[in-house]
């Protein structure tokens, strides 16, 4: 039986602007466990090593709240290809994305799979790249619009690609073309994909921000509650 069947599907997504504070990201780091430090200690740029704390802080104050915890005794780990699963835990599906100043995670109860992605607008996308991870579809379609429209299209359809392979786990190990999105009444709906006879949904989130944020959720019963929130981090203030 799928988890889903017997209760309505609702998503919490949270997005968070973080702070640019080292004195923040070290206060984070503290309900971190020791192999995420150890992975912080790892990153070259300082950028990035806050993106990351950044995301992994945010996942475990959504899900210590969730399943009723600390933040520090959430215990995650990754499986085979790089998705993380709550240890001894089928429930509740989480997916986290991070970029340039943003991260983002959804929190879903009575979904099969949930996957989220974000990126910068304005991230240039190159014609090749384009060619990468579009269907011929999808590529007529972007070469239709105007130049501006275009460029934030490419990007609609990269999160929505990425947040779909996400959220079946597989990441960018599935070729992105083998999906193709189409747009139905102001709707991303996926139009070619493996399993198309699953009840998935796919949103680009409103994210108050120069982000796209895409959703995907594949939900049995039938279409989730979505909602979204701006996180503030209440815990300390800056130094
Ligand atoms: C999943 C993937 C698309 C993420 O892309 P990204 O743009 O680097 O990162 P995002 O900010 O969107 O997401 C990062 C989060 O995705 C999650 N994630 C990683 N692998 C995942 C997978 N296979 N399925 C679902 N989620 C995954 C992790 O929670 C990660 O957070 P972390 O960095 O704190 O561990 C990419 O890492 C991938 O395709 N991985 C699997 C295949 C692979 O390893 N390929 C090598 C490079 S192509």
């Amino acid at each position: 039986m799928q988890q889903s069947e017997n209760q309505p599907a609702a998503i919490e997504i949270a997005l968070w602007q973080y702070s640019k504070n080292e004195h923040d990201w070290n206060r984070w780091e503290q309900s971190l466990s020791q192999a995420e430090r150890d992975r912080a200690a790892t990153y070259r740029f300082e950028g990035d090593r806050a993106s990351f704390i950044a995301g992994r802080y945010l996942l475990r104050r959504l899900l210590s709240l969730s399943i009723g915890t600390v933040p520090g005794k959430v215990v995650l780990s990754p499986d085979k290809y790089g998705r993380l699963r709550l240890e001894g835990r089928d429930t509740p599906q989480f997916s986290l994305a991070n970029t340039d100043g943003l991260v983002t995670v959804a929190v879903a109860s009575g979904c099969d799979h949930v996957g989220i992605d974000c990126e910068r607008i304005g991230v240039e996308i190159e014609e090749a790249a384009v060619a990468s991870y579009c269907s011929a579809d999808e590529r007529r379609w972007l070469a239709e619009l105007p130049a501006r429209e275009r460029a934030q299209a490419a990007v609609a359809l990269w999160t929505l690609k990425e947040s779909h392979l996400k959220a079946l786990g597989v990441g960018l190990r599935e070729d992105p073309r083998n999906l193709a999105f189409s747009w139905k009444d102001g709707i991303p709906v996926m139009v070619d994909g493996g399993d198309r006879d699953r009840q998935w949904h796919h949103r680009l989130v409103d994210s108050g921000s120069q982000h796209v944020v895409a959703l995907a959720a594949c939900c049995q019963s039938g279409l989730p509650g979505i909602s979204t929130r701006i996180f503030q981090d209440d815990s300390m203030p800056s130094e």
